[in-house]
């Protein structure tokens, strides 16, 4: 029996992706705003993304890290990469993979909040609210998921199955 089984397809999950990048596209009518992908879960909904934006963007990066190889969060979300993000005056949208707890995305909320962009916007693909810690503001959302571990499509398990086209849930058998 195959550790996974398709929970988002690969068309729904191209359709979905569409729709919020014109959305995107007309919140920010004329301006360049500045996406921020945060590594490494976010990669492919992030290359996605910017292809169906008809704006101007920036792109950087950044890298929070909650989850070692547990699939449970360690409950303390460090950000162990920030290339020295500056955005005073920029329009800034986060790009993430999943909201779980929601304290990796806390942590970066603040740390890019501290250099006074002139906006903050949250993106993100998928939501698993039911595991909430903290709660967290999303302003784009791809698909609201019941509590499973997913893969595929970025998302990974110790590393392994970021490059399956589509959103699995993971056996939990495999999982430890
Ligand atoms: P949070 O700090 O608990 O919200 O964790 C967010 C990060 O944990 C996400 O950006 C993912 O990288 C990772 N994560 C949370 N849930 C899953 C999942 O179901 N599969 C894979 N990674 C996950
Ligand atoms: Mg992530």
């Amino acid at each position: 029996m195959s550790p996974i089984r398709t929970l988002i397809s690969e068309a729904e999950i191209k359709d979905r992706v569409r729709q919020i990048g014109a959305e995107i596209s007309k919140d920010y009518n004329a301006r360049t705003p500045t996406l921020v992908c945060v590594l490494k879960g976010s990669i492919i909904f992030f290359a996605d993304l910017i292809r169906v934006i008809t704006l101007d963007v920036n792109c950087e990066f950044a890298q929070t890290s909650s989850y070692n190889d547990k699939t449970v969060s360690s409950g303390e979300a460090k950000l162990v990469f920030n290339s020295k993000l500056n955005f005073k005056n920029i329009d800034v949208i986060i790009i993430e993979d999943i909201i779980d707890t929601g304290l990796s995305l806390t942590s970066l909320i603040a740390e890019i909040q501290r250099t006074t962009p002139a906006s903050l916007k949250v993106c993100s693909l998928l939501n698993k609210p039911s595991r909430r810690i903290k709660p967290v503001r999303i302003d784009y959302l791809g698909f609201e998921i019941e509590n499973h571990f997913v893969v595929g499509y970025g998302l990974d398990h110790a590393q392994k199955y970021r490059n399956l086209p589509y959103i699995a849930i993971l056996d939990p058998n495999e999982i430890r």
